[in-house]
């Protein structure tokens, strides 16, 4: 059973990193020490009567500090909750409860790790490649980093992958950097060659990627586990409202995202 802190944490930074992009850096309890990839917070300015619930957010980066632990968490200002977090400077508070939720499965015999991320989904696999590559890493072990984004400003974290180890393939909606055309184009092109037997992929990034790799995968062996960023609001399993439907050997049932989740084996959703 994880920890879970349900607290303030400070903030260190918060700053633009990319047209609507931020990279926020907390102070955080020593809880979060034992935090891994796939894991998230709830995170909601202290304080102030807006937004009332807290958004969750992947962990991008984890390092000791001090007695505690410091994370960074990279972020879209999509709506109204994450503008007002983008507002938050330097020395402030902020509600953080976590991590929460479960993690991405390591096979002991996986020899190419393909990670895969549209736009911001590239967050929480920026934490993976850094507990594959800094942490534990499995010998010999390959990483490969597909990433599409809407134009080369909205292209995160390939640095730190390419710091990681990471061959990484770039598309862009716009064709201002690599190839011009959606992410999945790319991974079609590789997916032959990728050993089943020796290969996991993770992917996050919007539902209709998700769906597009579901069906590239559908008659392929190849693992594939995926970080569902549903909407949420309790992020603890009270309140249902992040329910999805998967599918068992005992047929369709519903799980919840925040506790049952975030990381699932995509073949099991079910897309509506
Ligand atoms: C486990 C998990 C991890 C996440 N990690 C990250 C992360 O590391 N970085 C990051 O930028 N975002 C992440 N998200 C998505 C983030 O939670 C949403 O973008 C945020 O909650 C939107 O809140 P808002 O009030 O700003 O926007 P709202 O005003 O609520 O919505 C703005 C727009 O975003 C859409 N939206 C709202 N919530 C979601 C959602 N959960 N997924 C997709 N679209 C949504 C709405 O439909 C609307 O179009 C994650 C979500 C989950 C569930
Ligand atoms: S957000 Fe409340 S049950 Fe998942």
């Amino acid at each position: 059973m994880l920890t879970k802190a349900d607290m303030t944490a400070t903030i260190l930074s918060n700053s633009e990193v990319a047209p609507e992009h931020y990279l926020m850096t907390l102070a955080v309890s020593g809880a979060f020490r034992d935090a891994r990839p796939g894991q998230f917070v709830m995170l909601r300015p202290a304080g102030r009567g807006f937004p009332f619930l807290g958004r969750p957010l992947g962990i991008y980066s984890l390092a000791e500090y001090g007695n505690g632990a410091r994370i960074e968490i990279l972020y879209r200002a999509a709506g109204k909750g994450t503008k007002v977090i983008s507002t938050l400077c330097e020395g402030d508070r902020i509600e953080i409860l976590g991590p929460l939720g479960n993690r991405f499965e390591l096979r002991p015999g996986m020899k190419t790790a393909v990670l895969m991320a549209g736009g911001i989904g590239i967050a929480p696999l920026v934490f993976l490649a850094e507990n594959l590559s800094v942490n534990a890493p499995p010998e010999g072990l390959k990483m490969m980093l597909y990433i599409g984004a809407r134009d080369s400003a909205s292209l995160l974290g390939i640095d730190r992958m390419k710091n990681f180890g990471a061959e990484v393939r770039v598309s862009t909606d716009d064709g201002s950097a690599g190839y011009r055309g959606p992410v999945t184009d790319l991974f079609r092109k590789d997916l032959a060659s990728f050993d089943a037997s020796k290969t996991e992929v993770f992917v996050c990034g919007p539902n209709p990627m998700l769906k597009r790799v579901s069906e590239m995968i559908a008659d392929r062996p190849v693992p594939c586990q995926v970080l569902m960023e549903e909407r949420m609001a309790c992020g603890m399993g009270a309140c249902l409202g992040c329910t999805i439907e998967v599918r068992t050997p005992s047929g369709v049932e519903y799980r919840q995202v925040c506790a049952d989740g975030p990381v699932f084996d995509l073949r099991s959703i079910v897309w509506r």
